[in-house]
């Protein structure tokens, strides 16, 4: 029996995230977009991937730059989530941010929880969606809260209650 893309996006949706930003500079160009699909991959070398719309303008930057960052979101930032995926926000999305350049050329977006700067060590074509693993180079660290993802929805996270 086959599977729906609707039917796979809502059930790997119930996997919990987190969310970030992923930016490039290439030249004059800048560009970013909300992901939630990022992850660890190695760590000895760190590296990381994330997985970019092979539609997306944001890849393109990516694969121009030869590097790219992620800001990870802070629980008060679902209104920077939301900016960074929507057409509405297109040549305006870093407007009135008083954002830090890494040292790849990307943006860090300020009050993130974490930035991460990462050289593009490779591109893997895979179905609709590029997989674009990254060398960290820099990663920085802020005590806030996460803003997580689940089933199409913004939390944030609550500890258990243990007694
Ligand atoms: C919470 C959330 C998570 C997202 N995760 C991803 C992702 O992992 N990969 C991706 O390609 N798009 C993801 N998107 C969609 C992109 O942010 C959106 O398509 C964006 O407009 C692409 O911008 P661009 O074409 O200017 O690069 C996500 C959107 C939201 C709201």
């Amino acid at each position: 029996m086959g599977v729906t893309p609707e039917e796979f996006r809502a059930c790997m949706g119930l996997r919990v995230s987190g969310v970030a930003v992923v930016t490039a500079r290439a030249g004059d160009e800048v560009r970013g977009m909300t992901v939630s699909d990022f992850t660890s991959v190695s760590l000895d070398p760190p590296l990381l991937l994330v997985s970019a719309d092979r539609d997306s303008k944001t890849l393109e930057t990516i694969t121009r730059s030869g590097g790219f960052a992620l800001s990870i979101l802070a629980s008060d930032q679902e209104d920077l989530s939301n900016r960074f995926a929507s057409s509405k926000w297109e040549g305006r999305r870093f407007e009135g941010l008083a954002c830090e350049e890494a040292l790849s050329g990307a943006p860090l977006l300020p009050g993130a929880h974490a930035h991460i700067d990462c050289r593009l060590e490779a591109q893997h074509e895979a179905g609709d969606h590029v997989l674009c693993v990254g060398g960290v180079e820099m990663m920085r660290v802020h005590e806030v809260e996460p803003l997580a993802y689940y089933s199409g929805g913004y939390r944030t996270l609550a500890p258990l209650n243990e007694d």
